[in-house]
């Protein structure tokens, strides 16, 4: 059995301040990080596990920007698929039906996000170890730190929502090629990550408890503290 990465990489980014309608500006994927685009942080942590074999690069067909950096001696490790599709989920399902003559239904998929680029290796050891021995699979993710509310539609509080037991979904999340491929399918485009598909099965998949380093860089100022903590990832 063989654990594999694809890395969903064709979002536009407009929310970051990439992207968007004129596309002046590359996606949030490409921004500078530390002076190397912030995929390339993703693929490095990710390329350092020696448990993963391949990792698969999921692109927008229309993407003008990976050629434009020098991928040489990355060849033996990363696939690149130009078949991104407009929703996450799209891209995610795309991705595993184009790799699928390279690997097995039993195979592991760990599905990260481009813009996760401060993934601790540790924890992708973690979730390696742990959701390697479950039967369903796994996520990492974090316990709800603050107090939540819920809005009444006029920015005034309706309630508080209790956060005992709430989680906040990471990336990666690891799951079988076929049963990910089976469960995606079924979910159609509106879901939001992997593990939704998979409970929509009926099935639990395991949490894998990590941090708050593992950020989403969503909007411009992610990018400075990406850059921060990658700074301090190894101290
Ligand atoms: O938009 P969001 O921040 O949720 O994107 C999470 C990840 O999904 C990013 O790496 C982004 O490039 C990717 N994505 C994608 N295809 C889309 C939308 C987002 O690969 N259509």
């Amino acid at each position: 059995m063989s654990f594999y990465a694809l890395i969903p990489a064709a979002g536009s980014g407009s929310r970051a301040g990439g992207g968007g309608a004129a596309l002046k500006q590359a996606p949030k994927q490409y921004q500078p990080v530390n002076s190397i685009p912030l995929i390339a942080h993703t693929l490095i942590v990710l390329a350092r596990e020696p448990r993963i074999s391949k990792l698969f690069v999921v692109l927008s067909p229309g993407d003008v920007w990976w050629d434009n950096y020098e991928w040489q001696g990355w060849e033996d490790r990363i696939t690149v698929l130009r078949c991104g599709g407009t929703t996450r989920a799209e891209t995610v399902l795309n991705g595993l039906e184009a790799m699928a003559d390279q690997c097995s239904a039993d195979d592991w998929v760990l599905v990260h996000d481009a813009a996760r680029p401060c993934l601790p290796g540790e924890m992708l050891k973690k979730l390696l170890d742990e959701a390697g021995e479950d039967a369903v699979g796994g996520l990492l993710a974090v316990p709800v730190a603050d107090t939540l509310k819920r809005d009444d539609g006029a920015s005034r509080v309706d309630a508080t929502v209790p956060r005992a037991g709430l989680w906040q979904a990471q990336t990666p999340q690891m799951f079988r090629h076929g049963m990910l491929r089976q469960a995606l399918r079924a979910a159609g485009s509106d879901i939001t990550d992997e593990a939704s598909a998979i409970e929509q099965l009926g099935l639990h998949p395991r949490l894998v408890e990590c941090d708050s380093r593992n950020i989403k860089v969503t909007f411009p100022q992610d990018l400075l503290l990406a850059g921060l903590i990658l700074q301090h990832l190894n101290d």
